[in-house]
């Protein structure tokens, strides 16, 4: 699987048949300066809440795609009553999708739409896909709870945590989230789109270093292997 940062909490994934995107934000990216949202046609749109500074693109992929959204149920009949096709899940649920199993679980943070409607519980994901395992945090505080994931679901093989501190964990509590989800090999997000989520990163990687992980910062655009 490979695995492509487009920003914030916006990942470009592609399985050996199927290509995802999580959390579209990237027209309204005040760092993105080259990637483009009309260049992407997911087959699926996983989306962890409904802040929208992860859906801002939602719609515009959608339509492009013809793309499935996958969220919690609030978000997924949001998108519905505009005509979006999609499949509600919530907290502690797992589905067998066409391109591998995804579970849905605790994220500790807040979900609202800009218009104000109510966009339900955020939540984190655990996509298994390609014999691989991916722990995508969403925007959450660190919780007790990350430890019930490699006890429920396994190795991981890649960890998606937020970094940038003020609204998810910042780089001290990822790296313990890090523990939690007894992986080492950390893709950080959710740091330097705004100014109070700015973060130092030779420190950051240095700071997981010490304790033992690897912690990529990609650029907008780059890519890792999973
Ligand atoms: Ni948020
Ligand atoms: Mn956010």
């Amino acid at each position: 699987m490979k695995i492509t940062y487009l920003g914030q909490n916006c990942l470009w994934i592609e399985t050996e048949e199927y290509k995802i995107m999580v959390d579209p934000f990237i027209s309204g990216n005040p760092i993105n300066h080259n990637i483009k949202v009309n260049d992407f046609y997911p087959d699926y749109i996983i989306l962890t809440h409904a802040h929208q500074d992860h859906v801002a693109d939602v719609e515009t992929v959608a339509t492009l795609g013809n793309s499935k959204i996958i969220s919690n149920f609030e978000i997924v009949s949001y998108y519905d009553k505009k005509g979006f096709q999609g499949h509600g899940m919530n907290t502690g649920g797992s589905f067998e999708f066409p391109f591998g199993k995804l579970t849905c679980v605790v994220a500790h943070h807040s979900s609202v739409f800009v218009d104000g409607t109510y966009g339900g519980n955020p939540n984190g994901y655990i996509l298994q896909a390609d014999g691989k395992k991916v722990y995508i945090a969403g925007d959450t505080a660190l919780t007790y709870d990350m430890r019930l994931i490699p006890e429920m679901s396994g190795k991981l093989d890649l960890a998606v945590l937020p970094v940038g501190d003020n609204f998810t964990m910042g780089v001290e509590t990822a790296c313990v989230a890090a523990d939690f989800v007894k992986c080492d090999r950390i893709l950080g997000c959710h740091y330097d789109t705004f100014p109070p989520i700015e973060i130092d990163h030779e420190a950051a990687i240095e700071h997981f270093r010490k304790n033992g992980k690897d912690l990529l910062l990609l650029d907008i655009g780059e890519s890792l292997e999973v």
